[in-house]
């Protein structure tokens, strides 16, 4: 039986319309969500007088045997189900008999609904956060182990400058520190309990949606009852934080698939952490970063899908809402996933060191040293840039090395040559915020405290 026969004659629905409109296979996920919300319902709807208080504690008994049963995987969904909501009160009024049949007063599935996918999704964020974490730990470990060992830094995918692996490896890290920032504050403006909206105005009953929101622990109740029914911008918000941390993830899993190919060479996959070729013997494929990269394109269809299922919505609510949850389900699974599989293989795999260091010790590389060393001397940038670009192309043209020419420049010799040792350049940077060993020492240690105060940030609830 649905909820809403009562209005349709004896004339049952459709199989076609429930077939299409029923969200159960979905939102049962949202289970326990609705037991929660519906117990702080049942005990407004004591404090309001619809319920004496035998009766509350007849449905609350009920809601805590729900509970149980949705845990051990006890309670029967029955075809007729058409949303967790329904499955719910069914049950508990089976259990509850006619003190069963009051839960549903001065609810909507609307209110309850908003309510549910908000508990939901407070919960989500944090896990992820969570994770985010998690990743970030693997990556500051591993900037800590890599010591002093360095790499090309690239612009355009054109090898620039050398850096430390420590400084590339921490690069990710503070993007992932800013979603985390992202997550916390997402999570702190959803944190508004919409039970008590009703269908979408409020009821005539002296309930007390303040009362309501306290015992679910949300912050704060609805201002605006259409509003509280009709909002799902925590879900696009959720959606755009997952995207990006996708987004995230794909720039770190390209980078691992182009180091740990053989024209890199930088990564070597730990067996555990990669994959073979059913054709091809010799394969040992990064399919972690691969699928990491291919994730965020639907990571990213999922906001833009739902963006358009909002836009033309009028107030308040409306049957559309409902495609909020596939997307939401699915992105934070999707993420989750995403972060633990490259966790794992970043933990694992293994830096070769002597290769970056020998991509990175090519003397050009050394080029802006030694144009800042003719700076040092007093000329201007740009004539100084001029002189090193066109020994570069000398080099390159006559095919001679660069030491050469360096040499035997008047304003560089000797003095010069030195700045084109292998491990020289690396250690050059020593701006506040630069890749050489000073500042990303101290970097290390502003985001070990970022790391802890994010932890502390997110353990608050
Ligand atoms: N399954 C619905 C959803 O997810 C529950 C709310 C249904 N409300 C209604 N008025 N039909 O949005």
């Amino acid at each position: 039986m649905t909820l809403w026969q009562g209005r349709f004659g004896g004339e049952k629905p459709a199989p076609e319309l429930l077939a299409f409109t029923v969200s159960l296979p979905f939102d049962r996920r949202l289970a326990i969500d609705d037991v929660t919300g519906s117990r702080a319902h049942a005990h407004g709807l004591e404090k309001a007088g619809v319920l004496t208080g035998e009766e509350a504690s007849i449905v609350v008994t009920a809601l805590d045997r729900i509970e149980e049963e949705l845990i051990d995987g006890t309670f029967a969904f029955q075809p007729d189900d058409e949303d967790i909501h329904t499955a719910v009160e069914r049950r508990v009024i089976e259990l509850a008999g006619t003190a069963g049949a009051k839960l549903h007063t001065g609810r909507s599935r609307n209110d309850q609904v908003a309510t549910d996918m908000r508990l939901y999704a407070k919960r989500a964020l944090t896990d992820v956060a969570a994770l985010v974490l998690g990743l970030q730990h693997v990556l500051l470990d591993r900037a800590r182990a890599a010591g002093e060992a360095y790499l090309p830094g690239y612009t355009h995918l054109q090898r620039a400058q050398p850096v430390l692996l420590a400084h590339h490896l921490l690069a990710h890290a503070w993007a992932l520190a800013r979603d985390i920032d992202r997550l916390v504050d997402a999570r702190r403006r959803l944190d508004v309990s919409p039970l008590g909206a009703g269908a979408l105005a409020g009821s005539s009953l002296p309930l007390d949606p303040d009362a309501v929101a306290a015992e679910l622990r949300f912050a704060a109740r609805f201002e605006n009852s259409l509003d509280a029914v009709a909002d799902r911008d925590f879900v696009a918000e959720a959606l755009f934080d997952l995207a990006l941390i996708g987004v995230h993830l794909s720039r770190i899993g390209e980078e691992v698939a182009l180091w740990a190919s053989e024209e890199f060479g930088f990564l070597h996959l730990a067996d555990a952490w990669a994959t073979g070729s059913s054709m091809l013997p010799q394969k040992k494929n990064p399919d972690i970063a691969e699928l990491a990269r291919g994730k965020a394109g639907r990571l990213i269809g999922h906001l833009t899908g739902f963006l358009a299922t909002l836009k033309g919505l009028p107030l308040s609510y409306n049957r559309d809402l409902q495609e909020d949850k596939e997307p939401l389900f699915d992105a934070v699974d999707q993420v989750k996933g995403a972060l633990l599989a490259l966790s794992g293989l970043l933990a694992t795999a293994q830096f070769d060191i002597a290769r970056m260091q020998a991509a990175a010790d090519v003397a050009h590389l050394a080029a802006t040293d030694l144009a800042e060393h003719l700076v040092s001397t007093g000329m201007p940038f740009r004539e100084a840039h001029s002189i090193v670009g066109a020994l570069v192309h000398d080099a390159l043209e006559r095919h001679v090395p660069l030491a050469e020419l360096v040499e035997a420049h008047p304003a560089l010799g000797a003095e010069a040559l030195a700045l084109l040792e292998p491990g020289v350049a690396a250690t050059r940077r020593t701006t506040p915020g630069g890749a050489g060993p000073g500042p990303v020492a101290e970097q290390l240690r502003h985001f070990a405290d970022r790391l802890a105060a994010d932890e502390r940030r997110l353990s608050r609830g």
